[in-house]
């Protein structure tokens, strides 16, 4: 059996029990992992994961479509931001994108020597969890959380990722959190949205005025997209 692992934040990656044989789920779900599988289902070619500002920076001057955020705020010399809704534009269609934002694309370039890296949303998660079946590896999903902390909803998608693979039958739970991430999903699966009304972010997302994404990160499956790292570069290895 295979077995899952969850770290509830990037500080608690180098004590994970898991080490070899890995597929690393990347969860951001406000906003940066949902909005890869918006981007993906419309027809992106590829994303460029970057975590300095200088790096982004760089990207845009070689001519690059740079998306980039910190704390929910274009960056001055971006072409966008993070909402999923910048990424649905026929404009993007067989375009590569570099993108950086504030906790997402950290976590990606922290785990990427560590085991295969994918990306995880409520939008793609049946595909995801597919996919996950049919691999030999076990599954670490790594919740980017918010500067190295806890966040709700983050935890609270890894408890459904959880289910999900644990109905397949083919994976054990390989830790307590994973257990605790379970019963968190058990809580607000009812209802998502009123759920994760209690997550810090939604309400800075709220206040920036930039929560009109919200409905949209949890119309569950309505991007069948498995955004894997190559090189450098997130591809969709699932034909939408
Ligand atoms: C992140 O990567 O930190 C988030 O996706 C930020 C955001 O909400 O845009």
């Amino acid at each position: 059996m295979k077995k899952i692992e969850v770290c509830f934040t990037p500080a608690l990656f180098e004590h994970r029990m898991l080490r070899d044989n890995l597929n690393i789920v990347i969860v951001d779900i406000l906003r940066a992992t949902t909005s890869i599988c918006a981007a993906f289902q419309n027809g992106v070619k590829s994303m460029i994961p970057v975590a300095g500002i200088d790096k982004a920076r760089e990207y845009k001057n070689r001519g690059y479509l740079v998306a980039s955020e910190r704390d929910g705020l274009v960056l001055d010399f971006a072409d966008f931001g993070n909402s999923a809704f910048n990424f649905i534009s026929p404009e993007l269609v067989d375009k590569t994108i570099a993108y950086s934002t504030t906790n997402g694309t950290h976590a990606i370039e922290m785990v990427r020597p560590f085991g295969r890296v994918v990306i995880g949303s409520f939008l793609n998660i049946t595909a995801l969890s597919q996919w996950l079946e049919q691999q030999q590896e076990d599954v670490l999903i790594l919740c980017a959380g918010w500067k190295q902390k806890f966040n709700l909803e983050d935890s609270f998608y890894a408890g459904a990722l959880t289910e999900k693979l644990m109905e397949t039958s083919s994976f054990q739970l390989g830790c307590d959190s994973a257990e605790a991430a379970l019963d968190l999903w058990k809580t607000g699966e009812k209802d998502p949205l009123k759920y994760i009304d209690k997550a810090l972010h939604r309400h800075r997302l709220k206040k920036l005025g930039l929560d009109d994404v919200l409905d949209y990160t949890f119309q569950m499956d309505s991007c069948p997209v498995v955004p894997v790292l190559h090189g450098d570069e997130l591809v969709n290895i699932i034909k939408v």
